[in-house]
């Protein structure tokens, strides 16, 4: 089997996601290549000795992450760095000739995704690709095709959300997510948008006018040394779209809330068609529900999916599939495209798709802060 030589740039919360399913490689049964990590970067030198402790293939550990890409060794880097990095950092990887998956939202604001574009424009070669993971799930995987066989109809309604609560502490201490100047001005849109936006996108659905309500509720939070500091980020984003295709116009809503009530990590989507309608939520994350009207009985169906997973794996049918799988499918998504295959039909985000996004969010922040229904510009 092809191995792909891997550095991680950003050896935190997803760095080690990645660490984690790359050394469970095996549980995928019909891979054709496989990641291995063997150079890892971090500026805070405990998280890269945990990767040394964890992963025997990392030769290199270093603070600065241009040693990492002049490290002929390595083809390909997975960069999960602050928002405010990743213009800087892709761009680099990029120009250094490696393939890139890149944290989402790729660049922390418009201006910084088109950068990124651009370089990335004269690297045709490379395959980049962006995060976005839920949509792996096999509930989620079932919603797509639905909505793909074109059997639902008229659609009546899309709302996809991402959903979380900790944030309601007003005593959680700060982090750099909830500091404008290195999240970016999108705050939670940021964040979340492109897990609400990746399905829409994937399927042709580009809001062309939006309205946002943007919610700032905790205004100040411990910053762990005693002190109350500004918390300056965005809570909370309700985006009211509407799209408009050859064959459909119908509003779409995106939730993207660091402060839902009792939620946790719920992604959810909702599509709801005049003769099908789909919904899958992490909530219930073996079921998906549809309904299917033929001009009678309405009555949604639930069914019980276990893992019916995009990339074949070793874990039985009738089992859970869960966010570490859902990370796992993505990757293998990945390193397929690495090795020359198609990604089982569902690719990762592409870099097409994290600039659109861009656009919505870019337009749903005018939006929120001018209090009007604005255009997206797509240029
Ligand atoms: N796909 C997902 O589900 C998901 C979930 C959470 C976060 N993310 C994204 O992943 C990225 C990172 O988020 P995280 O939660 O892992 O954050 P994190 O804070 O846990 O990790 C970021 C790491 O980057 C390191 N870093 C900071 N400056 C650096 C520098 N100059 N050089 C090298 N390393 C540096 C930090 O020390 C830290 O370890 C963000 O883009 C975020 O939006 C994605």
């Amino acid at each position: 089997m092809k191995t792909f030589r891997f550095g991680v740039i950003g050896c935190g919360l997803m760095g080690r996601e990645f660490a984690s399913t790359a050394a469970r490689w095996m549980h995928l049964t019909d891979a054709k290549a496989r990641p291995e990590i063997v150079a890892v970067c971090d500026t805070n030198t405990e998280l890269m000795a945990w990767f040394q402790t964890h992963v025997p293939s990392v030769r290199q550990a270093t603070t600065d992450y241009r040693e990492l890409l002049a490290n002929p060794e390595v083809d390909a880097i997975y960069c999960a760095v602050p928002h405010v990095l990743h213009a800087e950092f892709y761009t680099d990887i990029i120009k250094a000739g490696k393939h890139l998956l890149g944290e989402k939202p790729f660049g922390m604001d418009l201006s910084q995704n088109k950068a990124i574009m651009a370089v990335l424009a004269e690297h045709p070669d490379l395959i980049v690709r962006c995060s976005s993971e839920m949509p792996f799930f096999p509930g989620a995987q079932k919603v797509v095709a639905m909505a793909a066989s074109g059997e639902m109809g008229d659609i009546l309604e899309v709302e996809a959300g991402f959903l979380h609560s900790s944030d309601i502490d007003p005593d959680k201490p700060i982090n750099w997510k909830r500091m404008e100047h290195v999240n970016g001005a999108y705050g939670c849109m940021g964040d979340l948008g492109m897990h609400v936006l990746h399905v829409p996108l994937r399927l042709g659905w580009r809001p062309d006018t939006l309205h946002a309500n943007l919610v700032k509720r905790i205004t100040e939070r411990p910053d762990g040394k005693g002190n109350r500091v500004p918390c300056t980020t965005w809570d909370n984003a309700t985006i009211s779209s509407r799209v408009r295709t050859a064959d459909q116009d119908f509003p779409l809503v995106l939730k993207t809330w660091r402060i839902a009530p009792g939620e946790s990590n719920t992604w959810y989507i909702r599509i709801l068609g005049m003769k099908k309608s789909a919904f899958f939520s992490t909530k219930q994350p073996r079921q998906w529900q549809w309904m299917d009207y033929q001009g009678s009985t309405q009555s949604w169906n639930t069914e019980d999916l276990g893992y019916g997973s995009v990339f074949p794996a070793i874990t039985g049918k009738i089992f859970e599939f869960g966010f570490a799988d859902a990370i796992q499918q993505m990757w293998a998504a990945f390193v397929d495209e690495l090795a020359g295959g198609t990604a089982n039909g569902f690719p990762c985000a592409s870099p097409a798709e994290a600039a659109a996004h861009h656009a919505v969010l870019t337009a749903a922040l005018q939006s929120g802060l001018e209090n009007r229904v604005v255009s997206v510009d797509y240029d």
